[in-house]
């Protein structure tokens, strides 16, 4: 095992009507901006719960974030945040709101002109404005997480930022909020937090035993809720189990004392920034691929992963790891996910080249566990995924 340091300072509130607790969890003297996408809480229920919780409290709302926050809307959210002098902000929405909001607890204590800047130049916050969460969707790990994806239209940038300032304070995580979400999204949710598991168990043993059989039993956990969810998001027990793993998935504990990956949303992040396709959906068209490209450093883990996961007992450690990729891609398949970049754009020939040509610009020499991911690596990977 790796040396390591953990620490994550996220309250979590999980169940069935935990929502009216946030009165407990922001101080009344707090001037609270309240933080929503394009208003699905506004049919689900969520929004009644949320402002019956606050009604003593002095809250503002910012309604509007979308998928895949934008910067341009979040610079609007950032006047109000200092104009109303707003000193506690709530996020109630899935991945791309609490984003958002981690964007905005940087942005209103960041002290340079362009917050921008943020992301470009990947500059870590230590201290934030204080925030907290509603958890809406489960898939991102973002409520449970210091990190942050932004998208910029016009310059069709998606970039990630992060810092240990930026851990919400608490979480509110109720199962119930899944009755509403549309199936597509459940998928995604499935599909986010299994590839997040991927991206930190994939790569090569280190005889994090414990770290191991924690990802393992995450991943079996959504394949075995997958169907049932799928079906019926008010079955309270699936969603429950569903709602964890996707934070368990992406809180940090997975990824100590063991190498890490993450090559595959790096090439993600750009699919998405240059055609809106959902980010659960891009890690489906790379991951089989990037698992291909990557055999020979990854194929003990793989192996490992498909006798443990996939029950793949025949053959020797090449085989079992091909298969396993097989299978992969057949469990995106199953939540009628698409694994190929033209089944989602006709537009996809440069691709390629424009990934790896942003690597390059970037200075992005080396991705992935070894640090052996060049830009042409990352160009042959999406050609793959063609
Ligand atoms: O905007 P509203 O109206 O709320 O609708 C949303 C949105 O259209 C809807 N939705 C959410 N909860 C719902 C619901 N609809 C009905 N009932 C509910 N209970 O679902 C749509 C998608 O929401 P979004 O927040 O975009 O999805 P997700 O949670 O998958 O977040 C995706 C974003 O998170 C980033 C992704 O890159 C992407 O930008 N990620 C963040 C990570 C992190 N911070 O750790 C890690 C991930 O790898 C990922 O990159
Ligand atoms: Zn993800």
């Amino acid at each position: 095992m790796l040396n390591f340091e953990f620490q994550n300072p996220t309250k979590i509130i999980f169940g069935k009507g935990q929502i009216s607790k946030l009165s407990d969890e922001i101080r009344k003297d707090q001037n609270i901006l309240m933080v929503y996408g394009g208003g699905s809480i506004k049919k689900n229920g969520v929004y009644d719960q949320v402002t019956k919780a606050l009604k003593d409290h002095q809250v503002t709302e910012f309604e509007g974030v979308p998928a895949n926050p934008e910067y341009e809307t979040l610079l609007e959210a950032l006047e109000v945040i200092r104009e109303k002098e707003i000193d506690f902000i709530l996020a109630v929405g899935g991945g791309s709101v609490i984003d958002g909001v981690k964007f905005l607890s940087a942005a209103a204590k960041f002290e340079g002109k362009e917050p921008w800047d943020i992301l470009a130049n990947s500059i870590r916050t230590y201290k934030g404005l204080p925030f907290g969460t509603v958890l809406t969707l489960p898939a991102t790990g973002s409520e449970m997480n210091s990190g942050s994806v932004i998208s910029r239209r016009e310059t069709q940038e998606k970039r990630a930022m992060g810092g240990p300032g930026l851990f919400p304070q608490f979480s509110v995580l109720d199962p119930e909020v899944i009755h509403s979400i549309p199936q597509r999204q459940i998928a995604n949710g499935l599909v986010d937090s299994f590839s997040h598991v991927l991206e930190q168990y994939l790569t090569y043993p280190v005889a994090a035993r414990l770290q191991d059989r924690i990802a393992e039993s995450v991943m079996q956990t959504l394949i075995e809720v997958a169907p049932k969810v799928m079906e019926d998001p008010s079955d309270y027990d699936a969603a429950s189990d569903f709602m964890w793993s996707c934070t368990m998935a992406l809180n940090g504990l997975l990824r100590v004392g063991s190498p890490n990956d993450w090559s595959t949303h790096m090439m993600a992040h750009e699919l998405t920034a240059l055609y809106g396709i959902d980010h659960a959906r891009t890690l489906a068209i790379i991951h089989p691929s990037q698992m291909s490209h990557m055999f020979d450093d990854k194929k003990e883990k793989l192996a490992q992963y498909g006798e443990r996961i996939w029950n793949i007992t025949e053959g020797s450690v090449e085989e079992k790891a091909k298969q396993a990729i097989q299978k992969t891609e057949n469990y995106f398949h199953s939540l009628d996910i698409k694994t190929k970049l033209s089944e989602y754009t006709e537009d996809y020939e440069k691709t390629a080249e424009i990934i790896k040509k942003r690597f390059e610009e970037r200075n992005w020499k080396g991705l992935g566990e070894r640090k052996n991911i060049s830009p042409e690596d990352a160009e042959k990977i999406v050609e793959m995924s063609y």
